[in-house]
């Protein structure tokens, strides 16, 4: 225990054990949890409440920043706490209970969650479980690696618990800038216009009253899992850096590009690797989440600012990180994630935002969530909300995965996160299809010729061709459409249908 990061000293006294806290979460009740990206979760009450779930029945709505780590959601799940969750998650345990329709997910564009919330969409928040680094003197609360919706849990929620970490060094102070926008009708515009600018307080602030327990952990986040890159991951970011170079090339961007968001996993994490190896210089972001891509440009000194509402890192990132926080401080800031995905923020930027598509359409459709069209992978994530408002939505995938088997070209998405009208570029290992300005079937000549896979693209060729006969804007044969998809789902390979249902026509 160390009573001086309590620095309110009327607080000390609600120091108390996981288990005590945990008593004032209920059955039936809601708790925002702070935490995403497996960054800044609290990593004791969570197990305490599952313990305690062996003996009682607890049934919870349970709303975290996005995903959280320490297998916390595995763990709430297996005890049958989790009845209802929002707004993201990414874990293979929780998935599988979703995907079974035990848990019931909703699944949400994150910088429109805490919206919601304030609007009364979502319910009341009864409990609010936020990761610190310390309380201020007036009982403001330091978070540690993220901010995600932590202040917006704080302010909605009857009670808050606090749990102190230890192992998150105190230096973590004055990275954050927590702003939260004034209530309707009195909303002003976000006064940000550009990344590192500061518009909020560094800590977010409490009723010190709403503080009912105080636990101390000493844990690092669970360590980030990134794969390493591959041939194809390699060839996607040199097709990303050539387009990139052509808009500059044009005088459509500068060389230092415009602040880049680069979104969550392995593919988009070595997008922003790459950058290391490309002309581009004195480049910032203004991203959701920061990866390890982003401690290793700052340090090669290619970026010059990040702005994000986390970081996720692999386990010896990590402690560098932590170690030389001080270093990173002057140009690392973590906000709200209402606003670091806000629309109006994005827009204003004129961000560079880079996704990962699991499967596109030859129109440029993108799914990112549903696997054959009905099973969740993780969510949406903050996705839509840079897709949507970025002055460069780019979606990058490989053109196949399982060995083959599926597709990321398909004639058409089995489910839609991003329409047509929000995907800019398409990028595969096999190259760029820009769709700028094109009609639907311009855009299915681009992305089949230049990023279907080798073994599909014949049979896309055809789709197309069959389905234009018939007329359209965006031609279809609707009866064929999810033929692809049917056929993953019961012989576990696409290869035959996509022949198969072309023939049959
Ligand atoms: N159909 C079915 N499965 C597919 C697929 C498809 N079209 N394309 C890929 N997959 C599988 C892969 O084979 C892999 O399976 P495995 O886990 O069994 O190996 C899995 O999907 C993940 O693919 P991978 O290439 O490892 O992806 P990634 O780590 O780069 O993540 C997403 C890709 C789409 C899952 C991830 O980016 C995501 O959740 N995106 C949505 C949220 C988001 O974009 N947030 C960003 C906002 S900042």
């Amino acid at each position: 225990m160390d009573m001086g990061r309590i620095r309110c000293e009327r607080l000390r006294g609600r120091v108390t054990t996981a288990q005590t806290a945990a008593e004032f979460i209920q059955n039936g009740m809601t708790i925002g949890m702070s935490g995403f990206g497996y960054a800044g979760d609290c990593k004791s009450v969570p197990f305490a409440l599952a313990d305690r779930a062996r003996s009682e029945p607890i049934h919870l709505t349970v709303i975290a920043s996005a995903s959280l780590g320490h297998d916390i959601d595995k763990t709430l799940a297996d005890a049958k706490i989790t009845a209802r969750r929002m707004p993201f998650q990414s874990d293979s345990g929780l998935r599988r209970m979703i995907n079974a329709g035990s848990v019931m997910y909703s699944d949400l564009h994150l910088s429109e969650m805490v919206e919601q919330m304030r609007s009364g969409f979502l319910g009341q928040v009864d409990v609010a479980m936020i990761e610190a680094t310390a309380i201020t003197e007036s009982g403001g609360i330091i978070p540690t690696t993220s901010v995600g919706a932590s202040a917006d849990f704080v302010s909605m929620a009857k009670h808050v618990i606090v749990e102190i970490n230890l192992n998150m060094p105190e230096a973590l102070e004055g990275m954050h800038d927590v702003y939260v926008p004034a209530s309707r009708p009195f909303r002003q515009p976000i006064p940000l216009t550009s990344p590192e600018q500061r518009i909020g307080l560094p800590y977010i602030p409490v009723d010190p009253e709403k503080i009912v327990a105080i636990v101390f952990t000493q844990m690092n986040d669970s360590p980030a899992k990134v794969l390493p890159s591959d041939v194809e991951t390699r060839a996607i970011a040199q097709h990303l850096n050539h387009f990139l170079l052509d808009e500059v090339r044009t005088g459509r961007l500068m060389p230092s590009l415009q602040p880049l968001q680069i979104g969550v996993g392995t593919l988009a994490n070595s997008m922003l690797n790459a950058m290391a190896e490309s002309p581009f210089s004195n480049l910032s972001m203004y991203s959701e989440i920061l990866q390890d891509s982003t401690v290793e440009l700052l340090d090669a000194e290619r970026l010059t600012f990040a702005s994000a509402c986390a970081i996720s890192l692999t386990s010896s990132i990590q402690q560098r990180f932590l170690d030389e926080i001080e270093r990173y401080k002057a140009k690392l800031v973590f906000r709200p994630q209402e606003i670091s995905n806000h629309p109006e923020v994005i827009r204003r930027l004129g961000v560079v935002a880079i996704n990962t598509a699991l499967e596109c359409d030859i129109y440029g459709n993108v799914n990112s969530t549903h696997v054959g069209g009905t099973h969740m992978m993780n969510g949406i994530g903050g996705s839509g909300d840079y897709a949507r408002n970025a002055h460069l939505s780019i979606f990058v995938t490989k053109s196949n995965a399982k060995n083959g088997d599926i597709s990321s070209i398909v004639p058409m998405v089995s489910h839609v996160d991003h329409t047509e009208h929000d995907v800019d570029i398409i990028v595969t290992e096999h190259g760029v299809a820009d769709l700028r300005g094109l009609a639907p079937r311009e855009r299915a000549v681009r992305i089949i010729e230049n990023c279907a896979s080798l073994l599909y693209r014949e049979s896309l060729r055809d789709y197309f061709k069959r389905a234009s006969a018939n007329g359209g804007q965006t031609p279809h044969m609707i009866e064929y459409a999810h033929d692809w998809h049917a056929s993953y789902r019961d012989s576990g390979s696409m290869r035959s249908a996509s022949l198969v249902g072309n023939e049959a026509v």
